[in-house]
């Protein structure tokens, strides 16, 4: 990246119409199919600027970011003792991940009860405290709301497996078996788990002789939202919290809210399973629109907040359109999946699929994105913007590479394309610092989500061989304690304190400390800073914006310009290769602004070459005044 008074000396350049062009790229000769600026259509920019449009949004996942109460798990005063380092960064909104009481089976998205915390994680007066702080700084509270299904112990669904004819039984979705030739009871269809492929997503409940829906894993039941007392009652839970002061909702799977009432057999893709996957009978399912509608009229209209629903297993434009169009849609953005999952490919046994790791290059990079541009600007929806979550692995080692050679480089350049596309940013603890995935060498008992355990149960041999996979691809890469240190156990909890699972090995280079001190001007974390910085002052460019591509066939570089109504471009240039390569400017007078190597363009033009030359992993962004 810069150095530090390279950034500062551009950035108080200021000025749009001062030509302050000392690192100005010369004009290219051989023009190569690029867009002139006369001839450049840019997409209709949003006009309407909604606070959590323009909000960063930081991830919070509880058990891993700041033990206070010394139990190898993060709590409530571990978020509100860490807000300035927030703020520091640029945080407007923080979003946790589930903190209600569980039994922590998917790690507190199996929720027992939604008006109550987990007791480890700290009590209802520590949010109380914790949205109070927020507040004093300017900032918001978003939570996680896990509505398409309850914990297997919550009294709800205690009560409705307890007998066929108590007034909770229709709250969950129950069916009867069918029976096999022996006269053995046998689930109604054949849907799969989503996190146990290999099992079936109805659970035999000995007590009452029938089946319940559980689409991801057992101890996770299925809400019946065709049943009215249901959906009372989750507008219930939500009233309880934005009553409480929470600024609004990530929506967990919530467009998987309707099924299909008739449960058809799913198609078999997996040949030889008994269980397939079915997730086109019951994402976006026939009344799904009409559930949300009555929600924003019961509830969300009512009150100033911000919703994004997390949409997987859909894949129709129009679709998710209709979710997120900014007058009749029916949350403000939705997380989609096509970019995560740029590598996956289907295998043809349960589990390949989530862990199969496949070829992808920059062409597919700059589709996906593109695309999503494209159709929420011209669609008048709007985009969220991530990279990584809990359920992710890092991004620098998904999408870059995380070796010490590089692991700045490609941290600072996801760094550069999030911040300068258009939509809400979402940022994900530790991502600031460059966290990478876990070390290869760490063994199986390192990775404590059911999804692994799920996925291969009790094959330890099997699990060893899947470690490479794993390592690239399971969820528990994301997961591992925030890094705020070089103290025994980075810092996330004391020395004498056994971490609920193992702090990455690299925490004595890779840690907060490190990376804020004011000297540390080149750090990842002083990078996002100065992006987020850089994003919040241009607006009207970077987040509300038109998108066009720029080179589009180039092999090895992904670029674009944002402009703004004023007419002002901003242009981004990301070389996702661990090779150099060549990229041909437009004819714009562009002014360079950042860059993540430290001697920035100096080099990168020499010889007076036409086409800027950039270095594995290396990322520009430049800005050409309005005239
Ligand atoms: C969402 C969550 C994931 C969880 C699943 C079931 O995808 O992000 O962590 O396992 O829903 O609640």
């Amino acid at each position: 990246m810069w150095g530090r008074s390279r950034w500062a000396e551009t950035r108080g350049s200021c000025c749009l119409c001062r030509v302050d062009q000392f690192l100005m790229l010369k004009h290219s000769r051989v023009g190569i199919g690029l867009l002139g600026a006369s001839k450049m259509s840019v997409g209709k920019s949003h006009t309407d600027r909604q606070w959590w449009k323009e909000a960063v949004v930081y991830q919070i996942y509880p058990a891993s970011f700041n033990d206070t109460n010394n139990d190898g798990r993060g709590d409530v005063n571990g978020v509100t003792e860490k807000l300035d380092y927030l703020k520091d960064l640029g945080v407007d909104v923080v979003w946790l991940s589930p903190i209600y009481d569980s039994p922590q089976v998917d790690n507190g998205y199996d929720i027992a009860d939604y008006k109550k915390i987990y007791p480890p994680y700290g009590t209802l007066e520590d949010v109380d405290r914790l949205i109070q702080e927020l507040g004093r700084r300017g900032m918001k509270l978003v939570m996680d709301l896990v509505v398409n299904h309850t914990s297997d112990q919550h009294p709800w669904f205690l009560e409705s497996r307890s007998s066929k004819s108590n007034p909770k039984r229709d709250w969950y979705i129950w069916r009867k078996p069918k029976y096999d030739v022996e006269g053995k009871p046998r689930p109604p269809n054949n849907w799969n788990q989503i996190l146990g492929e290999a099992h079936s997503a109805w659970i035999f409940d000995e007590t009452t002789q029938e089946y319940y829906f559980a689409a991801f894993t057992p101890q996770q039941s299925d809400l019946n939202w065709e049943n009215p007392d249901v959906r009372a009652a989750v507008y219930d839970i939500l009233r309880f919290w934005l009553d409480r002061g929470v600024a609004g909702f990530r929506m967990d799977v919530i467009n998987l809210i309707s099924k299909d009432q008739s449960f058809p057999d799913a198609e078999v893709v997996i040949p030889g399973q008994p269980y397939q996957p079915a997730t086109q009978h019951f994402a976006n399912g026939p009344r799904l629109h009409e559930f949300l509608g009555e929600m924003r009229r019961e509830v969300l209209d009512k009150y100033d907040q911000m919703t994004v629903g997390e949409m997987p297993f859909i894949y129709d434009d129009k679709e998710f359109l209709k979710i997120v169009h900014q007058k009749d849609g029916f949350l403000n953005m939705v997380f989609h999946f096509e970019l995560v999952d740029i590598d996956s490919e289907r295998g043809d046994v349960p589990g390949d699929a989530r862990m199969s790791v496949g070829n992808w290059d920059v062409s597919d990079l700059r589709r996906i994105i593109s695309r999503w541009q494209r159709i929420m600007i011209d669609g008048g929806g709007w985009n969220s913007l991530y990279c990584e979550n809990h359920d992710q692995p890092r991004s620098v080692s998904h999408y870059c590479d995380d070796s010490d050679e590089y692991r700045e480089y490609g941290s600072k350049l996801l760094a550069m394309m999030e911040t300068t596309l258009s939509g809400t940013l979402f940022v994900y603890q530790g991502e600031e610092l460059g966290m990478r995935n876990v070390p290869l060498a760490w063994g199986p008992e390192e990775y404590k989500d059911i999804e692994v355990n799920e996925m291969y149960p009790n094959d330890q041999e099997k699990l060893q061989k899947a470690r490479r996979a794993l390592r690239a691809k399971a969820r528990d890469n994301g997961r591992t304690p925030m890094q705020w240190d070089s103290s025994p156990n980075g810092g996330f909890c004391p020395e004498e304190v056994t971490p609920w699972m193992r702090v990455n090995d690299d925490y004595p280079v890779v840690n907060a400390a490190a990376q804020t001190k004011p000297e540390a001007t080149s750090s990842v974390y002083h990078f996002w800073q100065r992006l987020v910085t850089l994003r919040k002052e241009n607006a009207g460019a970077l987040v509300h914006g038109g998108f066009e591509l720029i080179d589009e066939t180039n092999p090895d570089v992904f670029s674009y310009v944002r402009v703004a109504d004023s007419g002002e471009k901003w242009v981004v240039v990301l070389n996702f290769t661990g090779h150099s390569a060549t990229w041909e400017s437009p004819k714009w007078g562009l002014q360079w602004v950042a860059g993540n190597y430290a001697d920035g363009l100096d080099k990168v033009q020499s010889g007076g070459t036409d086409l800027v030359h950039l270095r594995p992993w290396e990322g520009l962004i430049a800005r050409q005044p309005c005239n």
